[in-house]
């Protein structure tokens, strides 16, 4: 991080953005609590994350100039995101972040940055402690 300005020209700016999030759906589609929550034509997913993602580590402000207000958390409330599959997400994306080769001290700093919001779209509890 120490020369750059931002985490976004840190991880190599849109080239480096494009990496993490092509290395990253893959898993998603693997993983049993996070599959069945995507479309199978996974691409246009992908896009929105590069855009959003580009944008929330300081590069060029792709995704509101294209959808407005991110209103991130909003946009999660038609899914079931529980405790479990917001871990499933980052433990997704700790893999992800493995393959780019990256230093570990950055990889180590994009986790922490992503792991509040996906704390924060949580908006269902586990199943087995669901009131009645
Ligand atoms: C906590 C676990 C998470 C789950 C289970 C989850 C799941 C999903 C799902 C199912 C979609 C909709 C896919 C579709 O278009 O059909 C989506 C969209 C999206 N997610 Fe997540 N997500 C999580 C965390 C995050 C985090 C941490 C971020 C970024 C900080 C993020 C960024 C996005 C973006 C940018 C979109 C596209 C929004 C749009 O439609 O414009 N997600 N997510």
């Amino acid at each position: 991080m120490n020369n750059y300005r931002t985490i976004y020209e840190a991880v190599g700016g849109g080239d480096g953005i494009r990496r993490i999030v092509e290395a990253f759906y893959p898993k998603v589609q693997k993983h049993p609590l996070l599959a069945p929550l995507f479309p199978d034509d996974i691409m246009p997913v992908m896009e929105k994350q590069y855009m959003f993602l580009s944008q929330f580590f300081g590069g060029p402000s792709l995704y509101s100039d294209q959808y407005g207000h991110p209103m991130m958390r909003g946009r999660h409330m038609p899914f079931q995101i529980t405790v479990e599959r917001a871990e499933a997400w980052l433990d997704c994306m700790r893999e992800a972040l493995a393959e780019t080769e990256l230093p570990q001290e950055l990889q180590r700093i994009v986790l922490e940055r992503l792991s509040a919001p996906a704390h924060h779209f949580v908006n269902t509890k586990e199943s087995n402690e669901q009131e009645t």
